[in-house]
């Protein structure tokens, strides 16, 4: 059965391009963004790769392990981190699972038969420090991520879980948020939202955001 949010994400023990990985020993107090993608060699998930390890300041200001997964042996995601630093300018600075027995790929339905046999889809799964997977996304081999919607959403996910707050459509760090439909006492509303709020309509009350 496929992962929901919510969920604890599966534990497990497998190598990696930077040695043996037990899951929830390596992610400790971390957020996690586990993703996987079709195969080593490939040109999408080489830019996949390559923008990943350019994002490591934005990953780490955010307390986020990026670990990424295909069914491809160790050896080959060595050969191919080379190609990856070349060919993109960078360094890749996070694990890529090597799980060519695809124990992580059945742990976490990564391979979709009626997409391919073999390959595992392009997945993605944010994990907060209590192992919770908090976000999923799939999208097709041929459509490679937003990495910048990656951090939008763990920026949402780490507001709203310090203030009654929801974060609106297309909302980037610094805008406006919403209070939550719970919140009703204007009390308790004018001590935690000091800068004050308006009402559009009684459930769609618009507020600075807060820790800002
Ligand atoms: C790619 O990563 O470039 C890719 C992988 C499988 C199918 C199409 C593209």
């Amino acid at each position: 059965m496929s992962l929901r949010l919510g969920d604890i994400a599966p534990d497990f023990e497998q190598d990696s391009s930077a040695g043996k990985i037990r899951f929830h020993e390596w992610l400790g107090d971390s957020w996690g963004v586990l993703f996987s993608h079709p195969a080593d060699f490939t040109p999408v998930c080489t830019t996949e790769l390559g923008f990943t390890a350019k994002l490591k300041d934005e990953f780490a200001q955010r307390g986020v392990k990026a670990i990424a997964l295909s069914v491809d042996p160790v050896d080959s995601h060595h050969k191919w981190i080379e190609d990856i630093n070349e060919t993109q300018n960078t360094r890749v600075n996070f694990p890529i699972l090597a799980d060519a027995d695809r124990k992580v790929s059945d742990l976490y339905d990564l391979i979709h038969p009626n997409a391919n046999d073999t390959l595992t889809v392009r997945s993605l799964f944010v994990i907060d420090p209590n192992k919770k997977i908090r976000l999923t996304i799939t999208y097709p081999a041929s459509t490679g991520r937003n990495f910048h919607e990656i951090l939008r959403v763990i920026d949402s996910l780490q507001l709203t879980d310090n203030y009654k707050v929801a974060t609106p459509a297309n909302w980037q760090d610094g805008d406006e948020v919403v209070i939550v439909p719970s919140l009703k006492d204007e009390e308790e509303i004018k001590r935690r939202f000091p800068k004050g709020y308006r009402a559009v309509k009684p459930y769609l009350r618009l507020t600075p955001q807060p820790n800002r």
